[in-house]
């Protein structure tokens, strides 16, 4: 088989009837017409109909043709015909010509795949099957199979033209591809590090970079003048559906620059890789400060697809006789609301009621929410009555009301509690709604971040990281008050309501960079330890300099329109940070840990739970972090002695056989005197929240009988 004369399928044409082709692929689907095989080949570039014809093909490659089965990998020789008028399939490319076939061989034959690959069907108008539907676990577990259906592979063909697009576009402005280590120092993102222990080095670690921010600063301050990278990153933070352990940044940086030549390349070339799914970006992207982007939609990565901007009430309600008002203004509270136009058809009192105000505004951490329906020229409220003729006239005005009109109001003493719980109401309403537009894509620039943030431990913490350039720098770093006020010199890419990148102008005087990290807590020494390294650069002549990350994996699911990350990552991990493909993490061999020197965990002599091992009931209670009461712990002594009993008497009678694992449907039993309840946090998943493993709606523990 001369595979150099191999044709792909995707490329032939009308114009190639009467070439003798090769071909080779994978049966995606067929069809037996009493004698007659069609097959739908399918290759990387497309699918092609190949067809056995005993008038035509040798009664042996029939033969041969008739034991094929779904993904075995053949190659065949043939001539290319039309196809008989009115054969031809619209749903596929190739669907005017077929392959009459003349050779067959049988390069690999494949066991029926665990799910559907094929997603074209082969007659006109039948429905093919596709393989959306199927779990995606078990597509994580065969990502292999996955990969070969076109949509996956489309997605995959498609992150690499952006990514040349990406690597043409910054060579051509004179950015050089530079790499920086994986092995390396923390590097301050705000998320946990994932830590590689030294052999060498015993009780050492790497920990793998959260970004390349310090090598890429520390590029500016050799001289590189304009670097880029599309670097791997690891962060171990709460998984969320765009967010996984490893992304891919498109990281870059220039020295001698300021915030127009950022915003001037990254537009540039945002709109280049949009236009390679198809969608056209107007330019230049607006620019919304932080302070408006939450005061007018609570949030710092604002949905600008649709309206629903809020509106400020406050003053309206400065003479008010109804309490609850009343007593938040006088605690310097503040009233904010949003205008659902002509929505009263979808929004009864009832759902409005018991619905939101009752469940879902108090979720989003509001402690109420009122609502008014226009109708008649009225506003119409379970409390409409408390409020002065005035003050409805003042709504009416405000927020432009006409009949069919939902008003949505927030108030509460604290300003974030009003723009956070009406910023999820906004979000809300508009997905229930269907407010958003299908199709539309909102770029926005958010600027002027503030450059601190409070801890909940009276503490202070960067919004981005602490290398990001105040907009001034004659503070003191021990006054809280002045750190809060100060704003940064930091931009956001957001669009649709996701954060696609972030940078800044960079701090490139030393002394302004220790300010920032006494700011932040850190002792001379803790600075010395952590950062000694990088702040002695800043001794040697640094730039002023600045740049920017794109989430690469966010920015490409976003051109291609997938429902998460994960359908534009070759193999991305679960959402429990595991691989289903290859099982990763995994655990390792004791001897390999010792060889690390990492049995000696934190001055303990073994594992955790190794001593519990000894006692088989206590090692139980560790495993199931179930804690066993004195009265408990006979009965469970009993129930694990039968089942020692029962595994030997297995293990006698069974002899060589290999074991049967069984998995048993499980129910909660509660103790006796408690009541089975579901807790208010599950509905929100903040229960799960800090589980070290989520499956579903619920979190992994360990095996009980190992
Ligand atoms: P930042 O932390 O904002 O900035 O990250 C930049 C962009 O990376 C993407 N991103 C992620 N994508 C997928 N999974 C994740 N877990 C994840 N975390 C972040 C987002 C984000 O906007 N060093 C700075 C950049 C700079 O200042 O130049 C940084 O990493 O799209």
């Amino acid at each position: 088989m001369l595979f150099s004369q191999r044709i792909f399928c995707g490329r032939l044409t009308p114009q190639d009837v009467g070439r003798q082709v090769l071909l080779a692929g994978w049966v995606d689907a067929f069809r037996d017409h009493g004698g007659l095989l069609f097959i739908h080949l399918r290759d990387l570039s497309g699918i092609l109909q190949i067809v056995f014809s005993p008038e035509v093909s040798p009664p042996e490659v029939c033969q041969q043709a008739a034991a094929l089965r779904a993904e075995y990998c053949i190659a065949v020789r043939g001539e290319v015909k039309n196809r008989l008028p009115g054969a031809e399939n619209p749903h596929i490319e190739t669907g005017a010509i077929e392959v009459v076939v003349t050779e067959l061989t049988v390069l690999a034959e494949s066991e029926a795949p665990p799910f559907a690959i094929s997603d074209k069907a082969m007659v006109a108008g039948a429905v093919s099957t596709g393989a959306d539907h199927v779990a995606e676990e078990l597509r994580l577990q065969y990502r292999y199979l996955d990969i070969r259906r076109p949509a996956m592979r489309d997605n995959l063909i498609a992150r690499h033209r952006i990514f040349q697009c990406v690597r043409e576009f910054l060579d051509a402005r004179g950015f050089f591809e530079i790499e920086t280590p994986v092995l390396t120092m923390s590097t301050p993102e705000g998320a946990r590090d994932y830590l590689v222990p030294s052999r060498v080095h015993p009780q050492n670690f790497y920990a793998l970079p959260q970004s390349p921010q310090l090598f890429k600063q520390l590029l500016m301050i050799g001289g590189i003048e304009r670097y880029f990278q599309m670097a791997r990153c690891f962060r171990d933070e709460d998984l969320r559906p765009n967010r996984q352990p490893e992304f891919t940044q498109l990281d870059l940086e220039a020295s001698f620059i300021d915030e127009e030549f950022i915003y001037e390349l990254i537009e540039e070339l945002t709109v280049r890789m949009f236009a390679i799914g198809g969608i056209t970006l107007p330019r230049p992207f607006p620019r919304m400060s932080h302070a408006e982007a939450i005061d007018t939609t609570g949030s710092d990565r604002p949905d600008l697809r649709f309206g629903l901007r809020f509106v400020e009430v406050t003053d309206l309600f400065s003479q008010t006789n109804y309490s609850i008002f009343r007593q938040i203004l006088q605690r310097g509270g503040c009233i904010k609301g949003i205008n659902l136009k002509g929505q009263s058809d979808q929004l009864s009192k009832n759902v409005l009621q018991n619905e939101y105000a009752k469940d879902i505004a108090p979720s989003f951490g509001a402690k109420g929410m009122t609502w008014m329906r226009a109708e008649s020229g009225k506003l119409e409220s379970n409390i409409v009555q408390f409020f002065s003729e005035a003050e409805l006239e003042g709504l009416r005005q405000r927020f432009e009301v006409t009949d069919g009109d939902v008003l949505i109001m927030v108030a509460d003493p604290s300003y974030a509690i009003v723009t956070s719980a009406l910023g999820h109401l906004r979000l809300h309403l508009a997905h229930r709604l269907g407010l958003i537009p299908a199709n539309t894509f909102h770029p926005v620039w958010i600027t002027e971040f503030p450059l601190f943030e409070a801890t909940e431990d009276g503490g202070m913490t960067s919004s981005h990281h602490p290398f990001t350039a105040p907009d001034r720098t004659d503070f003191d770093p021990k006054n809280s008050e002045e750190l809060l006020a100060l704003r940064s010199r930091s931009y956001d890419l957001v669009m649709n309501g996701e954060e696609l990148g972030g940078g800044s102008i960079r701090i490139n005087h030393r002394d302004v960079q220790r300010k920032i990290f006494a700011a932040l807590g850190l002792t001379e020494e803790e600075t010395r330890e952590k950062f000694g390294f990088f702040l002695r650069a800043f001794d040697f002549g640094a730039p002023p300099h600045g740049g920017l990350a794109l989430g690469m994996d966010r920015t490409v699911s976003m051109i291609l329109q997938t429902s998460s990350i994960r359908e534009v990552i070759a193999f991305p991990k679960n959402r429990s940070a595991a691989c289903p493909l290859t099982g990763a993490p995994s655990r390792v061999a004791r001897e390999q840990l010792a060889e690390l020197g990492l049995l000696d965990l934190g001055g303990q002599t073994g594992l955790p739970g190794a001593a519990e091992k000894e006692n088989p009931i206590d090692h139980l209670s560790w495993v199931s972090r179930i804690g066993l009461s004195a009265e408990e712990r006979p009965v469970m002594e009993a129930i694990l002695l039968q089942a020692q009993q029962l595994a030997t008497r297995v293990a006698e009678t069974a002899g060589e056989a290999e074991p049967i694992r069984t998995v048993v449907p499980a129910a909660n039993r509660m103790r006796p005197g408690t009541e089975e309840q579901r807790s208010a946090l599950a509905e929100t998943g903040q229960l799960l929240k800090s589980a070290p493993a989520i499956k579903g709606n619920y979190f992994k523990v360990a095996s009980i009988l190992e």
